[in-house]
């Protein structure tokens, strides 16, 4: 394949320092670049010129950007320019404030040497662009059986990548480490793909700090027997985590500087964060032991270019709001108010759990202690029956996904917590019959 100019020297800055991130790539990832020369450069080299015909936005006559005012009047900015392009990386500020929330978040990344966030169109993209950074056809993508569906629609048929699963729980309790192991080693030596998700959609499910470890411990393991490997880390729940002993960092702060072969990528962002999930912003960070300023650089300019060739930049008004909302003395309490309401409906789902013996007659909960969910396996087996029921009967809405129930207890009121289980109660035994 021959590689334009501006690839190859991105692909030698990678090669040069860790040649295991370059081997990792997928064909469109080592001939994608972000474009140095051309529209971009020659519209930055007019900037600050009195006359410059350079910019694809319209300008007024005074040199304002153009704002339609029933637009603009809905606004209280400070700042037009939101109107504007954002770049294909993202606002600097906003890289910057997320790179800082993120040492903040995750207190051992401290020491740790890792990438600029790129800033995508939320995480659904950004797991859309590392898929088209690293994803080949033909790929194996390994994952916990329990997971986002829409991985399916991103690796699977958007990339032809192959989802190899192994079941998510052992014993109904832990999460499945030996199973990850198995899975990386039944394909022999070579490139792996493996995704994570914690606080996991749909299970409601963080790995405690010990399966951490052993997760750390399994991929350091399979590095060393001469695996290259990308660990796709879904943060899309980070923090909402409600119980001790859990992992509170995201298990990026483990895996980013694990091992020269290991490539660790953290999608996260404020969509369930901060909850705004119509925003449409989520980041792309990089960590790998064996790294550089300039490997990191050419890897986000990959990533950028990627982005610059599907949907050119994300919504610069998102992210202005969003660079409003951090500044602001009532961030920190007005999230910490929405977890604990939050928290409070799951403490409530537990109570519930623990005092409504009857339940486990027809149902019984499977591991969750964080995030929007919780999911119950139904005894008959058929999910989709009960969830009719529930619709025609009970006045209720559920997930069904084979013989498991998705809860969002995110979306349930606490006051209706009760009721609802009870509905679900009672469809599953009418289900049963
Ligand atoms: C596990 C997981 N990852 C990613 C996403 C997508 O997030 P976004 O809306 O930021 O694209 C979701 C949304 O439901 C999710 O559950």
């Amino acid at each position: 394949m021959i590689f334009d100019p501006q690839a190859q020297a991105l692909n030698e800055a990678i090669r040069s320092v860790n040649p295991h991130v370059f081997n990792l790539l997928s064909d469109r990832g080592k001939a994608i670049y972000f474009p140095k020369h051309g529209i971009l450069s020659q519209t930055a080299d007019a900037k600050g010129k009195k006359f410059n015909a350079t910019i694809g936005t319209a300008l007024e006559d005074n040199g304002s950007p153009m704002v339609l005012g029933s637009l603009g009047s809905l606004l209280n900015l400070k700042d037009r320019e939101s109107f504007s392009y954002a770049p294909s990386f993202g606002r600097p500020e906003i890289r910057k404030i997320w790179k800082d929330l993120l040492y903040k978040k995750n207190p051992s990344l401290k020491s740790i040497s890792f990438s600029s966030p790129v800033v995508t169109c939320a995480l659904t993209h950004g797991l859309s662009m590392a898929g088209y950074l690293f994803v080949n056809e033909g790929d194996v993508v390994i994952s916990p059986d329990l997971f986002w569906e829409n991985y399916n629609l991103i690796f699977n048929h958007a990339y032809s990548g192959i989802l190899q699963k192994f079941p998510t729980f052992v014993d109904n309790s832990r999460f499945n480490t030996a199973g990850l192991r198995e899975k990386i080693r039944e394909s022999g030596i070579g490139k792996k793909i493996v995704i994570l998700n914690f606080p996991n959609n749909p299970t409601g499910y963080t790995i405690t700090v010990e399966e951490a470890r052993e997760i750390k411990e399994i991929l350091v393991e399979a590095a060393n027997d001469g695996n290259e490997i990308v660990v796709f880390i879904d943060d899309a729940y980070f923090g909402l985590v409600f119980e001790n002993g859990i992992l509170q960092e995201s298990i990026f702060s483990l895996l980013a500087d694990a091992h020269e072969r290991i490539l660790a990528v953290k999608f996260d962002g404020p969509t369930k964060e901060d909850y705004v999930w119509g925003f449409r912003v989520g980041f792309v960070t990089f960590g790998t032991k064996l790294n550089s300023a300039a490997l990191y650089s050419a890897i986000e300019s990959k990533m950028a270019g990627a982005i610059r060739g599907n949907i050119s930049n994300a919504s610069n008004l998102a992210q202005t709001l969003l660079l409003e909302a951090y500044a602001s003395p009532s961030y920190d309490e007005e999230k910490a108010q929405r977890y604990s309401i939050l928290k409070r409906r799951y403490q409530k789902i537990r109570q519930l759990l623990e005092s409504r013996t009857e339940y486990s007659r027809y149902f019984s909960p499977l591991p969750f202690n964080s995030g929007y969910f919780m999911c119950v396996r139904v005894k008959s087996g058929d999910a989709e029956k009960v969830r009719k029921v529930l619709l025609e009967k009970y006045d209720t809405g559920i997930i069904a996904l084979g013989d498991v129930i998705r809860i969002a207890f995110s979306a349930t009121p606490y006051d209706a917590i009760e009721q609802m289980f009870d509905n679900i109660f009672k469809a599953c035994r009418e289900c049963a019959c």
